[in-house]
């Protein structure tokens, strides 16, 4: 519960502000357009945007005339934020877990989960709880900062599993360090089957190159 206590905190004080530097910020409004194109066609679709924040992914989904998207997210700040930037009857608003969240049994044809995983200290019962609401052959995206770049530049051993707190001009947040083959690995044992990796946009550090994002598309 502290790790919630602490999301909803963070995403209180900097939910405008995420407003602003995500009109601006390319490179993520990129991995959120590679995300709905992984998942096309989305027509008569019912999706779980799980962490959906401002609900900038379910803008793009909205383009391609799905049935209708569910808006989670455990910060009701954001979702309040959401609520006014998108205007749609196909959108339906919660503030939950996505952890705990009781949507039905084999309820949606896709859950997308974009920069919003990191913050779980547990996420095998998240993939769990995704493997129960989604529906047979359904699709489950989940997108990360990518692990590598993570490591190099603020968590030094790749190996460790730990929560690590970053605190810049930006704002003070933190992460839990799992690893690549984690995010492969805990939802393949779930029962999910592992369609497609992307390693996307880059980012230097020092003289090294690294991935910045990591998306995952798994099967039901
Ligand atoms: C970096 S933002 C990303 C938002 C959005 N997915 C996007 O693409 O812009 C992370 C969001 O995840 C939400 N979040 C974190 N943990 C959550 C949880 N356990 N259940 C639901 N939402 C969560 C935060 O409140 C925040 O709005």
């Amino acid at each position: 519960m502290k790790d919630e206590r602490e999301v909803i905190e963070i995403f209180e004080n900097f939910g405008e502000k995420f407003l602003e530097e995500e009109k601006v910020n390319k490179k993520a409004k990129n991995v959120r357009k590679l995300i709905v194109k992984l998942l096309l066609p989305v027509k008569n679709k019912r999706i779980l945007d799980a962490g959906c924040g401002i609900g900038l992914v379910s803008k793009n989904f909205l383009k391609f005339n799905p049935k209708e998207i569910y808006c989670l997210d455990i910060s009701k700040k954001m979702i309040e934020i959401a609520k006014r930037e998108i205007r749609s009857k196909k959108v339906k608003f919660f503030v939950d877990d996505m952890e705990k969240v009781k949507f039905p049994d084999n309820f949606f044809d896709i859950i997308v989960c974009n920069f919003s995983l990191h913050f779980k200290r547990k996420i095998r019962t998240t993939f769990k709880n995704f493997y129960r609401m989604v529906k047979q052959k359904g699709k489950i995206l989940i997108a990360i900062p990518h692990p590598y770049r993570r490591t190099a530049k603020y968590s030094k051993n790749y190996f460790k599993f730990k929560k690590v707190w970053i605190i810049d001009k930006r704002m003070k947040r933190f992460f839990y360090t799992w690893k690549v083959e984690d995010y492969i690995n805990i939802p393949i044992k779930i029962g999910f089957k592992l369609k497609e990796i992307r390693e996307v946009e880059s980012e230097k550090i020092g003289k090294v190159i690294y991935p910045l994002y990591l998306i995952l598309l798994f099967e039901k």
